[in-house]
């Protein structure tokens, strides 16, 4: 079993590097490629790339189709600032050309899983930055109270919403290699 599981696995790294030219292989890339990126060039990001980072973002599943997400995107350097003082982990915001905060939407259908809808919005986006050249980060804001407030308070969201992450982003100043982190002890197959 150990040994099939092993072929299965060579065989499909050697199909990604036989496929690495290919268009088809391009949309599945991004998820062995990307990393953190925070730290950023000065030059602004495109109009029409941020509007390819939000309809990757809204092409996310989400529980009944509900699709609780709202975006705000700041280029303001002076709320750029104010952002990145809203958590202890949020400096780079402060050199970062661009910053997307993803808020959720308080009154929608299936309130317990908007979070998650709205994570999967966020991993879409950052795959989507990094196909387009860009670094991303995800800095969690929800579910802490305080973030949450500091965050509302800066760009003065909807009551209707709160705010679930910021999105950090910027065309790429660092270059990291993503780590390997498949751990076959954490999978179990129930053949
Ligand atoms: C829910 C969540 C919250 C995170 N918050 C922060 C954050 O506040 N600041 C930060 O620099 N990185 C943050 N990250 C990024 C993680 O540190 C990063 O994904 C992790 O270290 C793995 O590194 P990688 O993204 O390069 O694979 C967050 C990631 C997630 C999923």
């Amino acid at each position: 079993m150990a040994e099939a599981r092993e072929n299965f696995y060579s065989e499909l790294k050697r199909y990604f590097k036989k496929q690495e030219n290919k268009k088809e292989a391009e949309s599945v890339k991004e998820i062995f490629h990307r990393t953190s990126i925070r730290k950023y060039e000065k030059k602004k990001v495109e109009g029409d790339k941020i509007e390819l980072l939000l309809r990757a973002a809204m092409a996310a599943p989400s529980a009944g189709n509900q699709q609780p997400w709202e975006f705000y995107v700041v280029t303001d350097r002076d709320k750029l600032k104010a952002l990145s003082e809203c958590s202890p982990y949020a400096g780079m915001l402060k050199e970062a050309p661009l910053g997307i905060v993803v808020c959720c939407q308080k009154d929608c259908r299936l309130p317990d899983y908007a979070q998650i809808d709205c994570s999967a919005a966020v991993e879409n986006l950052l795959l989507e930055a990094d196909f387009l050249g860009l670094g991303a980060v995800w800095l969690g804001i929800a579910p802490l109270k305080e973030r949450m407030e500091a965050v509302g308070n800066v760009l003065d969201i909807s009551k209707d919403l709160y705010a679930f992450s910021i999105i950090a982003c910027g065309y790429p100043a660092e270059e990291k290699t993503q780590q390997d982190r498949y751990d076959e002890t954490r999978v179990h197959y129930m053949d």
